[in-house]
């Protein structure tokens, strides 16, 4: 099961939560009108994905995942929820002697170049290394993507190699650049002063020694 309650993480632009119901057409126009931009660093998509009935679908089997545990996918809503500025993704959550995710992440070409996306995964990232109990959040890019690897550093991800061929993006087995970004004050699930594992103070909150705090 997800940690914690359904997040509703509002900032100071933003509202990023994972959609309800009644987002489908607005998601699918979402995707829709970044077809183009999104193209060169997302996987080939079926032409159902970009319609409402697609997303009508697969809304409630991604709330099932969340309830799983299995994923987070939430989106990036204007304050007043009415439009999807973009997405970002929490999938392949292990747990064990992992408890570690893969981020992914999306804006609408109109949003670009505002801070947005630093915004909303800060708020995201203190939802998994919070709530969720999660230690790891990998992160990856094409070597190309300038902009993405940006928005890592921001975040205080570190650089941990280049992966051969490994996505198929825009329908060709790319390299990525791989990265991570670890909470070294994590502590067990479900530790308490009994079990000889007290919370410290600022646990939950992403590491930053030795960098820029974010
Ligand atoms: C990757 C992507 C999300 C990055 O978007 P972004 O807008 O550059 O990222 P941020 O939200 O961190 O914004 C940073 C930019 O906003 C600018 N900015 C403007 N106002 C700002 C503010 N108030 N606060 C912070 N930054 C601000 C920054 O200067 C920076 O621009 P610069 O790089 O030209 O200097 C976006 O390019 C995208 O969606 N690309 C297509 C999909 C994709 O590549 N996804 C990632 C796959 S790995």
């Amino acid at each position: 099961m997800t940690r914690g309650p359904l997040p509703r993480l509002v900032t100071e632009r933003l509202v990023v939560r994972p959609p309800g119901p009644s987002d489908a057409a607005r998601v699918a126009r979402y995707w829709r009108a970044n077809e183009a931009f999104h193209a060169r660093s997302s996987p080939v998509q079926r032409e159902e994905f970009y319609t409402d009935a697609f997303w009508e679908e697969r809304i409630p089997s991604l709330a099932a995942e969340r309830r799983r545990g299995e994923s987070l996918r939430v989106f990036l809503f204007d304050p007043r929820e009415e439009r999807v500025l973009g997405h970002a993704s929490l999938t392949r959550i292990t747990r064990g002697a992992f408890h570690a995710a893969n981020l992914g992440y999306s804006l609408d070409r109109r949003a670009e170049g505002r801070g947005l996306m630093t915004e909303a995964l800060r708020a995201l990232l203190a939802h998994a290394f919070g709530p969720m109990g999660l230690h790891r959040v990998e992160a990856n890019h094409l070597p190309s993507n300038r902009r993405s690897a940006a928005v890592l550093r921001r975040l205080g991800f570190r650089r941990e190699g280049l992966a051969r061929d490994y996505l198929l993006i825009d329908g060709r087995w790319q390299d990525h650049v791989l990265n991570s970004l670890t909470n070294r004050e994590w502590i067990a699930p479900g530790a308490s002063p009994e079990s000889g594992r007290p919370p410290r103070r600022g646990a939950g909150r992403p590491s930053v020694r030795g960098r820029r705090r974010v």
